[in-house]
């Protein structure tokens, strides 16, 4: 199987942190520029879009042009796939074109896994299902990482639709191997009991307040209302009992972060004044996912 990267859940520890060392070299000079790199020049990647994307889509694009590799995106909805092409034969198509790497999101949890089982190209996981969306976690870490100075003692608050969330998944994994003390919250339907046996150093909690209580970080999350097939609440009601206000900002520590990975949901699960202050990291997080995405694309493609 090729090495490429499809979860955080078996990645180790060293790895994770050498690429989020390596993305460091990657993310803008004081003077705005960026790195242009020709290491990777010659090679093809192909980023197949299964499902909706703006940021991690395009971030892997400029990812890979800043790398000096080229790369081809292609959307289901573009592409034979809305003519009946079983995935197994759309990637073996894509396959037999030689590209070096393939980037790819999916719909289905476990697509990528079951595909790098048959496939010799390496394939690097940009969201499957409810899965995984290893490169939004680690965009995450170095976003906190620029703020903290380490993950371990944080304390992070993840919240909202933690149940159909890939970025969450991602995040826990990647954040209990740190030692990190997480508190899921959000409502019962979205963040079931389970849940707190997915990773050591979790909890559970239903009540905003008490979540965000000394929180160092506060991620917001979506409500996927694609994944949702439920009578759920509706978006006033939702913001009333988890909407992040900035009246909560206060109960957390005086240097309180507040991640989302987008599309954000103004007046759902977040208040614009949150989202447009100066605690929130939203757009640091987008300008680090491409740090991030060039260190990812550099350890698959020139391993
Ligand atoms: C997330 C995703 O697609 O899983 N978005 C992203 O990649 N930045 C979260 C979401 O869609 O809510």
């Amino acid at each position: 199987m090729a090495t490429g990267l499809l979860g955080i859940e078996n990645f180790p520890r060293p790895d994770i942190e050498q690429l989020l060392e390596r993305a460091r070299n990657f993310q803008p000079k004081e003077s705005g520029s960026y790195p242009r790199l020709t290491s990777c020049a010659g090679k093809m990647i192909v980023n197949l879009f299964f499902e909706n994307s703006t940021r991690t889509r395009s971030s892997f694009e400029i990812a890979a042009r800043r790398l000096g590799a080229e790369m081809l995106s292609i959307t289901a909805s573009g592409s034979s796939v809305t003519k009946g092409e079983s995935l197994v034969d759309t990637l073996n198509t894509l396959v037999a074109m030689r590209p070096q790497a393939i980037v790819m999101r999916h719909g289905a949890s476990g697509a990528p896994h079951f595909l790098a089982r048959h496939l010799t190209t390496p394939i690097v996981n940009a969201g499957d299902g409810t899965h995984e969306h290893p490169t939004q976690a680690l965009l995450d870490a170095r976003t906190i990482l620029d703020n903290k100075g380490a993950l371990e003692g944080l304390r992070v608050a993840i919240i909202g639709d933690i149940a159909h969330s890939r970025v969450a998944r991602s995040n826990i994994f990647l954040l209990s191997k740190f030692g990190v003390d997480i508190v899921l919250c959000g409502p019962p339907s979205l963040v079931p009991r389970e849940l707190a046996r997915i990773a050591p150093g979790v909890r559970l909690e239903h009540d905003i307040r008490k979540a965000i209580l000394g929180a160092d970080v506060i991620m917001m999350l979506r409500v996927q209302l694609e994944r949702i097939h439920e009578p759920t609440m509706d978006a006033s009601e939702y913001f009333q009992f988890y909407g992040l206000r900035l009246e909560h900002l206060s109960l957390a520590k005086p240097d309180v972060i507040v991640l989302h990975p987008g599309p954000i949901n103004r007046g759902r699960e977040i208040s614009s004044e949150v989202a447009d202050s100066q605690r929130s990291m939203i757009l640091n997080q987008v300008e680090n996912g491409i740090a991030v995405r060039m260190a990812v694309l550099e350890r698959v493609l020139l391993q």
